[in-house]
């Protein structure tokens, strides 16, 4: 209904402001607003890409950082990449529950561990880094990259220092090769030994040396700045085009504020950032319980961006798809309750939603925050000449 939603972009860009008007949502149906509330807690996406003062863009960075990225050198086996855990065909995550790295095969849900086999699952679900140049941009303040939160549980800061920690985790990239504190420095040595990158360092860095562990995190995280997704059909609609949203994901939007979803998943990401306990069962392949930031349970709020492409869901990927979350938020008992035995339902975050309403609709929401024109590329060699991306096929 027209009469249901009035937008006033106060900018073009980040301080878009939404005047929703609030369905009271007495009849399920009717989006006759009751009171007309507010909030300028979701924004569009800026069109720029925010970088820190000491990595800034350029092409020939873009372009190792690419090569990093799907080369499986990087790893111990040799035969994992970051495009196998974080591949465009999966909205640049995995698709799988946790993740399968050192010692797997086969790419999105059909990767299997080979055998023989000692490698353990990843503990959680892979994020996706499309538009995690913009972790930790919120409405009113400026992002500061360096300090951009990272992980499940934000246990690292800034893409630049991320992009080394996947190289030293067993699971992931580094296998029984070599010892974790010696990781980026054996991956080093190898890529040393091979001139093509030798020269791209040389191209991208103007160290006399630049071949080394700081430069491949910087390098990466240029890349990463690439993969931004920021025409979804939200974001044309914060941006003023009304007629991007269909009148069921309006609504899906408002009953998103009024269930109160955006009290964590606000700005322009869809997320706070902050660590909340949200009760999520652990996922039955952990053999120790994964207990989030500090043994608190407690998980960073993810951002929803492209939320439709990264099935499963939640930090254990225990959730199949987008229903059974809305499903886990609406137990219909009446109120919150926790699912992960370690959690008391009295542990639960204070802002952990009672009741959820329309759920069909902030579904539909949710797909309109998807925006599929972002990188799809697959370059055709890595400068190793291993096979592209991993043993993915
Ligand atoms: C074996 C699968 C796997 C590989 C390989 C892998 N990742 Fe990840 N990635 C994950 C998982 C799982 C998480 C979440 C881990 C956590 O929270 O503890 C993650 C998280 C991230 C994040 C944080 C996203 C956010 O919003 O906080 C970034 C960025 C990232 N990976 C980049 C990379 C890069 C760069 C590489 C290669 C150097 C890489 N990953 C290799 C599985 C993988
Ligand atoms: C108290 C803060 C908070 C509120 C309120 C909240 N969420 Fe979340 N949300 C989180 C956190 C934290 C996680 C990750 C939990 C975990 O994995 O352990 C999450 C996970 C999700 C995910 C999974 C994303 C992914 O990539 O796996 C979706 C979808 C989601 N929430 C949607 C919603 C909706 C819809 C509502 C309202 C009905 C809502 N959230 C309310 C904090 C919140």
């Amino acid at each position: 209904m027209a009469t249901s939603v009035t937008t006033q972009l106060t900018s073009m860009l980040a301080a878009a402001l939404l005047v929703a008007a609030v369905a009271c949502q007495k009849q399920a149906d009717s989006p006759t607003p009751a009171a007309t509330l507010a909030t300028s807690t979701l924004a569009a996406l800026p069109l720029e890409v925010p970088a820190p003062a000491d990595n800034s863009t350029s092409s020939a960075k873009v372009d190792l950082g690419r090569a990093l990225f799907w080369d499986p050198v990087l790893s111990g086996g040799r035969d994992v990449s970051c495009a196998t855990c974080h591949h465009p065909a999966t909205g640049y995550a995995d698709g799988l529950d946790l993740d399968i790295g050192e010692n797997g095969q086969g790419l999105g849900a059909a990767r299997h561990f080979r055998s023989p086999n000692t490698i353990p699952f990843g503990q959680r679900n892979s994020q996706t880094v499309l538009n995690t140049a913009f972790n930790g941009l919120t409405t009113n303040a400026a992002l500061d990259p360096a300090a951009a939160p990272m992980f499940w549980d934000s246990r690292a800061n800034s893409l630049e220092a991320q992009s080394l920690l996947p190289l030293a985790k067993l699971e992931e990239m580094r296998g029984y090769q070599y010892a974790e504190r010696v990781a980026p420095d054996s991956v080093v040595a190898r890529l040393r030994r091979i001139p093509a990158y030798e020269a791209l360092f040389k191209t991208a860095f103007t160290e006399t040396a630049p071949l080394t562990a700081t430069n491949i995190g910087k390098a990466l995280a240029c890349f990463e700045r690439t993969l931004v997704a920021t025409d979804s059909p939200f974001d044309q609609y914060m941006r003023g085009t009304t007629s991007a949203l269909t009148s069921q994901q309006v609504q899906g939007l408002q009953a998103f504020v009024q269930c109160g979803c955006a009290k964590c998943h606000s700005g322009p990401m869809l997320s706070d950032y902050q660590l909340h306990v949200m009760g999520v069962a652990d996922n039955s392949k952990n053999t120790t319980p994964d207990t989030g930031a500090n043994g608190t349970y407690a998980f960073r709020t993810p951002s929803l961006r492209n939320v439709a492409l990264t099935a499963p869901y939640m930090s254990s990927g225990t959730l199949p798809n987008l229903q059974a979350v809305l499903d886990f938020y609406d137990p219909g008992r009446g109120g919150a309750r926790s699912t992960n035995p370690h959690v008391a339902t009295n542990q639960l975050d204070p802002l952990f939603p009672t009741r959820v309403t329309n759920k069909q609709a902030i579904i539909a929401f949710l797909n309109s925050l998807t925006a599929a024109t972002y990188d799809h590329t697959v370059p055709a060699t890595v400068p190793s000449g291993l096979p592209v991306g991993g043993t993915i096929n």
